[in-house]
């Protein structure tokens, strides 16, 4: 099977009320445990790729590994560049293989983020390629951008039909409360998501795919194994999973996971290296890390997206 675009992979998660899930990969191993659990578990997956990640396995390696992921599972698989900055770097993977791609204008102004928007969409369509925006800004790190929790803001319901009908944008992501990172809640706080805003988005939005960033649940079990393993992590809180369950059920169609991945990665090779300071074949340590991955996947495409059998 080619790449596919979201496009019917987000109407048909609308109509079966579950969504998609879209990690982020980095290297051969994380594309090989994410496509593996998917691959046996006939779920359609979104593989999502940063700048950071294309300036870390470069571009074209990147491509190739999905590829290859692609010959192995049959399934739906759809490429997708994660929090495009500007035009030049959408443009870019457009002409490079990509079948969707993020364009995050959520820094600018309402009128420069339609702008800039509807100028990638135009591109992207002539092409055959999907295109997400946002509106609202979360909290957290990605790449060089750093959002304070005090200038994360929430989306306001009132603009997105202005800016999904002013850009021709096929998703929309929106800020109701998740944030980037494995640090998303302070110690003590009660983790809590605006889906009144949600609610409010969909009913202006009908049948449109809504996409939640930041949806990292930060699994205790990775958390405790890393700490237990020479590492130090304390105090990382995520999105109670029963929350994301609920906004899968609802119009959110993807749902973005990196975080989560890290950890699970994280946590297999430390455990190999801490218990035997020995190890120096990287196959040793990466196979964990690998197969913690395929668990995560599994885990989240059976209870918390419910993708599970709609390849
Ligand atoms: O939202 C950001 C993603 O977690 C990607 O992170 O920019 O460090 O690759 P990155
Ligand atoms: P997490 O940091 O919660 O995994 O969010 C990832 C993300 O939103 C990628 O765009
Ligand atoms: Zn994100």
């Amino acid at each position: 099977m080619a790449l596919v675009t979201t496009k019917e992979m987000f109407g048909k998660a609308y109509e079966g009320g579950y969504a998609v899930g879209a990690f982020n990969v980095n290297n051969m191993e994380i594309v090989q445990g994410i496509t593996e659990a998917a691959g046996e578990l006939r779920s359609p997956v979104i593989l999502q790729v940063s700048a950071g990640a294309r300036k870390y396995a470069n571009h074209v390696y990147l491509v190739k590994l999905v590829e290859a992921a692609l010959e192995l599972n049959d399934i739906p698989i759809a490429l997708h560049l994660d929090h495009g900055a500007d035009f030049d770097i959408c443009k870019s993977c457009i002409d490079g293989g990509f079948t969707s791609v993020m364009i995050d204008g959520s820094h600018h102004s309402f009128e420069n983020n339609i702008e800039l928007t509807r100028r990638v969409v135009e591109y992207a369509h002539l092409k055959g390629v999907v295109v997400e925006g946002e509106l609202g800004q979360l909290a957290g790190i990605e790449d060089d951008v750093n959002v304070s929790a005090e200038n994360a803001s929430y989306t306001h319901p009132d603009e997105v039909e202005e800016f999904v009908s002013k850009t021709g944008v096929d998703s929309l992501a929106i800020a109701i409360g998740t944030s980037h990172g494995a640090f998303k809640f302070k110690p003590g706080q009660k983790p809590q998501l605006r889906f009144d805003i949600l609610d409010e988005v969909s009913k202006r939005l009908p049948n449109f795919p809504i996409v939640l960033h930041g949806a990292s649940s930060v699994s205790q079990e990775y958390v405790k194994t890393i700490q237990e393993n020479g590492g130090q992590l304390a105090d990382a809180i995520g999105i109670p999973e029963d929350m994301l369950r609920q906004a899968a059920r609802s119009a959110v169609c993807k749902i973005n996971i990196d975080s989560d991945l890290r950890l699970a990665m994280t946590a297999g090779v430390r455990k190999v290296l801490y218990n035997n300071p020995a190890a120096f074949d990287p196959r040793e340590y990466l196979k964990e890390g690998r197969a913690n991955v395929k668990a995560l996947v599994e885990h989240k495409i059976k209870n918390v997206l419910g993708s599970e059998n709609k390849a």
